[in-house]
């Protein structure tokens, strides 16, 4: 009842805990100059500062620009065995200091999660640990009666990885693999995949390899357009008898993305994610800057560069992910391609880059906040979050619109202190990011303390 939460400290007053004024406030598409108040962790009222409630604490934000907090579905949060790459602290500390309050964890762990155990270990581990909050993939289990207790563990997805066996599903197999898809669509899970075809990239690698091949072309040529392509045709084809939701991961090729649309135009029940460093890098830069560009699937060229940005512009494209993928730079050293470890952390590159595309008018505010607020949260039903409204979690992305810096990757939360995007101008700031009510990053700066983000766990439908 509202009422008696109003009530503090044994007094009888209507006092909430903050509100926040002198804001301008992303609105029903709109950006309009109004207050919030914050109650309990959810937004209370946005409205008029005269219309307010008394509040323990009043926050001036001088005119800065509150977005609804934004939701990135693909970052490797690593820790466990891989916590020399990044923890749970540093990753989500990565995220607050992007404007990013919510974030879902990939399954490519050590253990991998793809258990009720692995999982549940990984939550309590995260708990006292996260600033942001934190949802869960898992991968599939080796044994599919295990589906549905990881479901009700919380797992939010599965993730199923197509380039190389990660989980307990035999990829190979598409009769395992349509059996699987039966099963999470029953359960109303959605799946997210990375469209890689496992033979041909293994084929192609083979190959390059006997040749002697090991320079960042012959990485490119490995993961060609129609290893991503294969993967996606195959997966729609073997999804189509069940009720499954296939998410598609960083699509990076126009015809990935043209199976899609298709898929989409036939009725299915299919979404699909960009990434920045697919929209903003090329081909070129990979050659030009080697290992640090080394990523899966890879950069393409303008062809394929336009086809997504044309997807995004009509609508087709439905979310952003940074796919933040931490390794150290001596894994990104090695001298043969091959040995090099894959990935570029982007948790806190993606909002000034996306803001700075919104100043060119490549693409609109609007759309930046569908991308990597509301779509996200209706793809992986995140009920409480996603959009700015009365009863909704106070998850709160302040930017400065008009601040112009320069990216500088040393200065990173991220223990991933490196970026092919170091050094860029970009204009759009994030400022002050709230979770669940509380200022987790201020001008840069992490001043909540560990264990304020939540686990999020996936609600039954
Ligand atoms: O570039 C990538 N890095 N692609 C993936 O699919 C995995 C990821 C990682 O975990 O490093
Ligand atoms: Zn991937
Ligand atoms: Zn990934």
């Amino acid at each position: 009842m509202l009422v008696i939460r109003w009530i503090k400290k044994g007094a009888f007053k209507l006092i909430v805990d903050s509100i926040l004024v002198n804001a301008k406030v992303y609105l029903n598409k709109e950006i309009v100059d109004c207050s919030i108040a914050i109650e309990n962790g959810e937004i209370f009222k946005i409205g008029k500062e005269s219309q307010m409630p008394k509040a323990d604490e009043r926050i001036n934000l001088g005119k800065l620009l509150v977005l609804p907090g934004l939701i990135d579905a693909h970052v490797h949060l690593r820790d466990e065995g891989k916590a020399y790459k990044e923890d749970f602290y540093t990753g989500t500390a990565a995220a607050a200091a992007g404007g990013v309050t919510t974030v879902l964890d990939m399954p490519n762990n050590d253990p991998v999660t793809m258990s009720v155990a692995a999982l549940r270990n990984r939550m309590q581990k995260a708990e006292k640990r996260i600033l942001v909050n934190v949802g869960f993939y898992s991968e599939f289990p080796v044994n599919l009666g295990e589906v549905a207790a990881i479901v009700a563990e919380g797992a939010v997805a599965f993730k199923l990885f197509m380039a190389t066996q990660i989980g307990g599903l035999n990829i190979d197999d598409d009769k395992a693999l349509q059996e699987a898809f039966i099963k999470v669509g029953e359960l109303g899970v959605p799946v997210a995949v990375h469209a890689e075809d496992k033979a041909l990239l293994t084929e192609n690698k083979e190959k390059l390899k006997r040749a002697n091949k090991h320079d960042p072309a012959a990485f490119l040529s490995a993961h060609s357009e129609q290893v991503e392509v294969k993967a996606v045709k195959r997966l729609l084809e073997i999804s189509s008898e069940s009720n499954v939701h296939l998410h598609f991961c960083h699509i990076s090729t126009k015809e990935g993305l043209h199976a899609v649309i298709e898929a989409k135009k036939a009725g299915r029940s299919v979404t699909c994610e960009v990434t920045p460093h697919h929209l903003l890098l090329s081909n070129f830069d990979v050659e030009r800057y080697g290992m640090m560009l080394i990523t899966m699937p890879p950069l393409r060229s303008s062809h394929h560069i336009e086809a997504l940005w044309r997807g995004i512009a009509d609508g087709w494209v439905d979310i952003l992910g940074s796919d933040h993928a931490p390794h150290t730079l001596e894994e990104k050293s090695a001298s043969s391609i091959w040995d090099i470890k894959v990935g570029v952390p982007g948790l806190e590159t993606m909002l000034p880059l996306m803001l700075t595309m919104v100043k060119k008018n490549r693409i609109s505010l609007a759309q930046v906040i569908q991308l990597l607020a509301e779509k996200p949260a209706e793809i992986f039903n995140l009920k409480d979050r996603g959009r700015l409204e009365q009863g909704k979690k106070a998850d709160l992305t302040v930017v400065d619109f008009k601040q112009k810096f320069k990216i500088a990757a040393s200065n990173f939360h991220s223990k991933a202190k490196y970026s092919p995007f170091d050094g860029w101008d970009v204009q759009g700031k994030p400022m002050k990011t709230f979770v669940n009510g509380q200022l987790v990053m201020d001008e840069q700066e992490i001043i909540a303390k560990p264990g304020t983000g939540r686990i999020i766990r996936r609600d039954r439908k």
